[in-house]
């Protein structure tokens, strides 16, 4: 096993609140291990075109409480050619890596395996607001996207409110449910829309308002996850079968932005030190899981085959408070 000497850090993929947390972590941890850190720019561009900055405990000082990330974040076709992936091995022997921290979510994993198999050690750790990583019960970025998501629903219940009106959300969460599931609980939403559940939508949703005419409510929100792809449909389908007047929001990027909340910064500054120390160790082709509150490594590939369904309980928990 050769001495690991210097890393590399990289985000790739959509950007998640928590990314620059998770790369002063990694910078941190491989300045108290006296190791050497250098930032990749652009995800895996950055290592086929060898474009990097030297990190050190201090280049990351102030980093932790800002969105986005300092190191830009792209989705790199070129690496998926074999001549894409000879390029970025041949930067990494260039420049003397002897281990990649890729921060992201699936596609980023599945970068970081291939590199794995050219002989790179990597690690990924877990960042996505889609919280869609079935090895893990948490992605960095996730809470924080909630939180912003809650905060313009707040604010769009007091207008609804005085209107009385029907609030139609869209939420990110690509395909999966998990972000809209979340939301909505929190904002007391009379309806949830998730690809991984149909509704019985006269049942759950027209009755519902009809319910609430009849008993004097006075506004109702609706969260759709933009996987369920009809949020304008469903917009529709209220005003026209209920009457009452609705309006559409599609929250959009928004959510990836934003001042990352405690609990992404702590889960990313666990993940980014746990990832470094699996490195150390002599791991590779692992990626960095958070089960029940403790941190794991597990085999990447065998973490990509895996599925994540929605939280059962908690989809029935949502359901009651709707009623
Ligand atoms: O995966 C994060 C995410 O924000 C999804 O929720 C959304 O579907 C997608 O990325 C949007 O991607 P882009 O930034 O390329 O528009």
């Amino acid at each position: 096993m050769k001495e690991i000497k210097r890393i590399g850090v990289l985000t790739s993929g959509g950007d998640a609140p928590g990314m620059n947390a998770a790369i002063r972590a990694v910078a941190r941890t491989a300045s108290y291990y006296n190791i050497d850190c250098l930032g990749v720019r652009r995800g895996y561009n950055g290592l086929i075109n060898g474009d990097v900055t030297e990190l050190d405990a201090r280049s990351v000082n102030g980093i932790i409480s800002s969105g986005g990330t300092i190191l830009y974040t792209a989705r790199c076709p070129e690496f998926l050619t074999e001549e894409g992936m000879k390029k970025a091995v041949c930067t990494c022997r260039y420049l003397g890596i002897d281990g990649i921290i890729a921060i992201g979510g699936d596609g980023t994993f599945r970068g970081a395996k291939d590199l794995a198999e050219q002989g790179i050690p990597t690690i990924g750790v877990p960042a996505t607001i889609d919280n869609d990583i079935a090895s893990t019960h948490y992605s960095i970025g996730f809470d924080t996207a909630c939180n912003t998501a809650l905060d313009a629903i707040d604010k769009l219940r007091d207008t609804m409110q005085s209107h009385q009106r029907c609030s139609v959300v869209e939420v990110m969460g690509r395909h999966a449910g998990h972000l809209a599931l979340y939301v909505g609980i929190a904002c007391g939403a009379q309806a949830i829309l998730v690809p991984e559940k149909t509704l019985d939508f006269d049942k759950d949703v027209i009755e519902k308002i009809r319910d609430g005419i009849i008993n004097k409510r006075s506004h109702y929100i609706i969260i759709v996850a933009e996987g369920v792809g009809n949020a304008i449909e469903v917009a529709e389908r209220v005003a026209s079968q209920t009457g009452i007047d609705t309006r559409i929001t599609i929250l959009g990027h928004i959510q990836r932005g934003g001042t990352p909340t405690a609990r992404d910064r702590v889960m990313a500054s666990r993940m980014g030190e746990f990832a470094v120390r699996t490195l150390l160790e002599g791991k590779t082709n692992r990626v960095v899981c958070s089960v029940n509150s403790e941190l794991i490594d597990i085999d990447i590939a065998e973490a990509l085959a895996m599925k994540k369904n929605l939280h059962e309980k908690m989809y029935e928990t949502s359901k009651i408070m709707a009623v």
